[in-house]
């Protein structure tokens, strides 16, 4: 959580640095902040809000005219509320250092203390006023220079960051470095520029070599020198690897849509065929991906699969559960990452663990992984952020190549962590023969359709969109899913509150009567999944259960179907396709639902309040 961006060079700072922020917003949006150096004075301007709130700040203040170096950053509070104060960047007692920090300093507290004892005083509640000031102290008792100051800082905290910090005193120079928060550079011009980002979408448009720093690495930026990267602990220096970004800008701007989430949503058919081209191949009868196949002996002789995953990415993981079970006969287990960490699981070195992250970058995740690869498991990653700490940390590991998602509510990184989930399921039904040839060559023929038909899918917007203005204004609402199905619901139940602030809930259809029917009313909107072969008839009851107490019920139905549509209120028809495809259609209807609801109450779609896009914090 957090973003943080960076410019040292020779163009004007201001609008690389707040620009980057705009960029960034989806990592936190309670405060945001920047300072300017003009080349004499470190100009600060900081506010609650956002970094729209700040721009108005700056365009009275002038400080944006000045300055080659600047630092911004845009917050997600951890350590004191969001306010003025609290928001970053923040100075040194003596005002020689500013840093920006995203993280957690865990043994703050303790560190502060010490600095009251020799002195300091503190403006803020955060833990970033108390490291920006022990490596103030630090340069102080060693007599050292700022890149050293900040790596014997470092030594002495206990939590996660990523930092840059700027010395007046240094002016040519910018100190970054990073231990479980993600900080990229931006290589420009023959060395003579430099970009510092929690990601790279910041500086994309001035350079496509970037510098990913590894945890535990502090960078040395050098304007007109280079960068000289060391590992904080040993103070080896480090070969730093420039890789050259897959990304483009228009990939991270609207491109027209209202919404990044709508954007998001109307991308999942190309999103889709982007995850399975090359993997998927049909003619040959083969699914091809290299991190499966060059570890096939680990899949084809694992116990049981332990899939580890947060939020809608959880959601994802339950599908592949149902998948790979289905399919592949493998016994798997979907283990929420922040219980699996702290509850000593039971792992052995036959379990393959597969982790699934959207950003590839989710603290609980990441310590998952840790966990199960000290157990001696096989892990195996689906991430979509390219080169994210998740696709490092794990063994091996598939993208889903869903382009960057920005919107915070998670959409097309859903749906094509099921694709991925679904080729590996296949795939190894295949090599187990749990699949025959035919059954298998079916499932590929039916899974190229899928895009297609999310695109017919997008087409109902209109009628999605009338429905939503129906139910706007509920205050509860259920979500009925069975098998495959059942995950849909969650994740439907989760897109409606984390948007729209609506309280929703999400059950196995069957689940109803042992306890949820009771707050059904004529005031209680059930969204039911009920596809053609997935227990329909089960499902059906399920739905006269809710009639008959006066519940309005809307239907989520394989096109055809006429018995639903005789008891609903309303029936949104998916087309035909694999049981254990159809989430991949069923929750097209009810992304836009969401959607449309958060529009009509005005919420801010795309930045829901007290959210980030990505967690980087336990
Ligand atoms: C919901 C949402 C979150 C994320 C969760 C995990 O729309 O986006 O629930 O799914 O924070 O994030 P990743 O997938 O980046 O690990």
């Amino acid at each position: 959580m957090c973003g943080i961006t960076g410019y040292i060079g020779y163009r004007d700072a201001y609008p690389i640095v707040i620009n980057g922020l705009k960029r960034l917003e989806y990592r936190g949006y309670d405060s945001a902040g920047i300072m300017m150096y003009d080349g004499d004075v470190m100009h600060l301007s900081k506010t609650k809000g956002k970094v729209s709130d700040l721009e108005v700040i700056t365009n009275k203040e002038e400080i944006r005219k000045e300055g080659r170096i600047g630092i911004g950053h845009t917050r997600w509070a951890t350590h004191g509320v969001p306010n003025d104060t609290n928001s970053h960047p923040h100075f040194s007692q003596s005002g020689n250092l500013v840093i920006v920090h995203n993280g957690i300093i865990e043994n703050y507290d303790t560190i502060k203390k010490e600095l009251i004892s020799r002195g300091y005083e503190f403006q803020s509640d955060t833990d970033t006023e108390v490291l920006v000031n022990l490596i103030e102290e630090v340069k102080k008792t060693e007599g050292c220079k700022l890149g050293k100051a900040v790596q014997l800082a470092l030594t002495q905290v206990i939590g996660a960051y990523a930092i840059a910090v700027f010395d007046k005193s240094k002016p040519n120079e910018l100190v970054v470095a990073r231990l479980g928060s993600p900080i990229a550079i931006g290589v420009g011009n023959e060395n003579k520029e430099f970009f510092v980002a929690s990601d790279a979408s910041p500086f994309i448009e001035y350079t496509k070599n970037a510098i990913y720093l590894e945890d535990g690495e502090l960078a040395i930026i050098k304007k007109d020198k280079g960068i000289k990267v060391r590992k904080i602990d040993n103070d080896k220096l480090v070969d730093a690897n420039i890789q050259e970004l897959q990304l483009s800008l228009e990939q991270i701007e609207k491109g027209g849509y209202d919404h990044f989430m709508l954007k998001e949503i109307y991308e999942q058919p190309k999103a889709i065929i982007d995850t399975y081209r090359g993997r998927m191949l049909p003619d040959e009868g083969i699914i091809k991906m290299a991190g499966v196949d060059d570890n096939i002996s680990k899949f084809l002789n694992a116990d049981r699969i332990i899939i580890v995953a947060c939020g809608t990415s959880w959601h994802a993981g339950l599908v592949g559960e149902y998948l790979f079970e289905d399919m592949a006969r493998i016994p798997v287990e979907v283990e929420y990452a922040s219980e699996f960490r702290y509850r000593n699981p039971i792992i052995t070195e036959k379990d393959v663990v597969i982790a699934i992250s959207q950003s590839g970058e989710t603290a609980d995740t990441l310590a998952a992984i840790k966990l199960a690869k000290s157990k001696g498991a096989f892990v195996f990653g689906v991430c979509n952020v390219v080169g994210s700490s998740i696709a490092r940390e794990t063994h091996a590991g598939a993208y889903t190549h869903a382009g960057p998602e920005i919107g915070v509510a998670s959409t097309k990184a859903f749906t094509t962590q099921i694709t991925v989930l679904s080729l590996i399921a296949l795939k190894l039904a295949k090599k187990r023969g749990t699949l025959s040839q035919t059954a298998f060559q079916q499932y590929l023929q039916t899974m190229q359709l899928i895009p297609n038909q999310v695109e017919q899918l997008l087409k109902i917007d209109k009628q999605v969109e009338e429905i939503a203005a129906v139910y706007k204004d509920a205050k509860n609402c259920l979500y009925l899913g069975r098998g495959f199905n059942f995950p849909v619901a969650l994740e439907g139940a989760l897109k409606l509150k984390e948007i729209s602030y609506i309280h929703a809930e999400g059950y196995p259809a069957a689940e109803m009567k042992h306890g949820p029917i009771a707050l059904i009313d004529e005031n209680m909107p059930v969204f039911v999944i009920a596809t053609k072969r997935g227990h329909y008839e089960k499902v059906v009851s399920n739905i006269q259960e809710i009639k008959s107490r006066s519940g309005k019920i809307i239907a989520i139905v394989t096109e055809g179907d006429e018995t639903v549509k005789e008891i609903a209120d309303h029936t949104i028809e998916i087309p035909e396709t694999e049981e254990a495809l159809t989430p991949l259609l069923t929750t097209i209807p009810l992304q836009l639902l969401s959607y449309h609801i958060a529009v009509m109450l005005g919420k801010n779609v795309d930045q829901p309040r007290n959210l980030a896009k990505s967690v980087t914090v336990e």
